[in-house]
């Protein structure tokens, strides 16, 4: 009787545990890193020690003030952040569309700096995670992560990364960073984003790094929130990030259907992604991911996705500090790294986007060409439906 006990009081504990946010510690945080070397030891150590246990803003206001050195100037070079202001300003310029709405570059990106961090896991030997090998080991020639079937879709933002990489890095520029700071200015560049902390100093990798680490789009969702345990998110966690499909326009999961948004609003970093997940009454060309379906039902997960389906702040909170954390898997130097939030762009705290309504309307429907998903994934302003 006592061990049936035990065993219901060790699973409700695993559930109760299971419900709250993460506080876990990662890399050179961990007091056992090094043979107990480990903690907080310097002012960013301490930023994401702060971040990760919500006693610290997850989301930086700071932004960068007075002119911009040239690029190769003594004065730019004595600042880590100037090259990055440079890096930022290029990467805006790219993911921003004419219509106010973010760009299909701009999504990529943000999946590009999810699918290198995410390939990190307590359980496999300590390496990969955020150390720009999602592309650095196709370069080195070996065996191209890109080229796995869980990445299709991110060649074309590697091929932009990849230019940027070869331009920032005679000034001190890193692919690891390179690809966390396209994420993280791409979601700002997307309407009512977060302006998510951003860090630079992480050691680059041309390792492969292990494979099927990464989430299946059919998988169950106990299976999904036991793989991001073993990356140190709960369950909150996994919800809040995958709320970044609110932007998105598949390709791969229903070819037949490329183009289809998320939810009604593509380019927009908006909650309706979360109730028109679980809603019977989406238009018709919303494609609800079988994972988001799954999830947003599962009782672990049900209430917190209920909660930020009216909640942007909350989510966009909880969206930043699971980033930061997500941004810093496997990164075991933590402690030397650089804070650089203040090149990121401003963020928009309102939607001011040009397309004509009508027009998105009765594409929602299932009206409009190709064309018309293409428009819109360019944020392109759309104005009328394409044959
Ligand atoms: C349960 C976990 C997840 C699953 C199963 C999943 C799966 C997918 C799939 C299948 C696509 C569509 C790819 C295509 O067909 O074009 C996609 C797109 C996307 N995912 Fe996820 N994802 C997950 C979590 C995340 C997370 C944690 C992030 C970011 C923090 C993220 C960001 C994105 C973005 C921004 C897109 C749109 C890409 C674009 O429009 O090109 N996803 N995801």
């Amino acid at each position: 009787m006592k061990s049936t006990v035990d065993g219901f009081k060790k699973e409700l504990n695993k559930r109760i545990d299971l419900e709250t946010d993460s506080m876990e510690m990662i890399g050179d945080l961990r007091w056992e890193f090094n043979g107990g070397k480990g903690g907080p030891k310097t002012e960013v150590g301490w930023a994401v020690w702060g971040i990760i246990t919500s006693s610290a803003n997850p989301q930086g206001a700071e932004t960068w003030q007075g002119g911009l050195p040239n690029i190769g100037s003594a004065k730019c070079k004595a600042d880590t952040c100037c090259v990055w202001r440079h890096a930022a300003l290029a990467m805006e310029k790219r993911f921003r569309g004419q219509s106010g709405r973010c760009n299909a570059a701009a999504r990529a990106a943000v999946r590009l700096g999810f699918h290198d961090a995410g390939t990190w896991s307590k359980f496999t030997e300590d390496y990969g995670g955020a150390d720009g090998s999602i592309i650095l080991s196709g370069l080195a020639g070996n065996e191209d992560e890109l080229k796995r079937g869980e990445n299709n879709g991110l060649q074309d933002i590697s091929r932009i990364v990849t230019d940027w990489y070869n331009k920032y890095k005679p000034y001190g520029v890193g692919m690891a960073d390179l690809i966390q700071m396209a994420a993280n200015v791409a979601t700002v560049v997307c309407p009512l984003g977060p302006r998510v902390r951003t860090f630079v100093g992480r050691i680059d990798s041309d390792r492969p790094a292990v494979n099927s680490l990464l989430p299946d789009v059919h998988a169950e969702a106990p299976v999904l929130i036991d793989l991001f345990e073993n990356k140190t998110i709960r369950v909150h966690g996994l919800v809040a990030l995958v709320g970044a499909h609110t932007t998105s326009q598949q390709h791969f999961v229903d070819v037949n259907r490329a183009g289809d948004p998320q939810d009604s609003t593509p380019g927009i970093w908006d909650v309706e992604f979360y109730s028109e997940t679980t809603s019977n009454s989406a238009p018709a060309r919303v494609f609800k991911f079988p994972s988001d379906v799954k999830l947003s039902r599962d009782s672990f997960a049900s209430s917190e996705w209920n909660e930020f389906a009216s909640g942007q702040s909350h989510w966009n909170e909880d969206y930043a500090k699971e980033y930061v954390r997500l941004s810093l898997l496997g990164v075991n130097n933590i402690n030397s790294l650089t804070e650089c939030t203040r090149v990121l762009p401003p963020r928009t705290d309102k939607v001011t986007v040009s397309d004509d309504n009508n027009v998105i309307k009765q594409w929602l429907k299932g009206g409009g060409s190709k064309k018309t998903s293409e428009n819109l994934e360019e944020g392109s302003k759309v104005t009328k439906l394409e044959k």
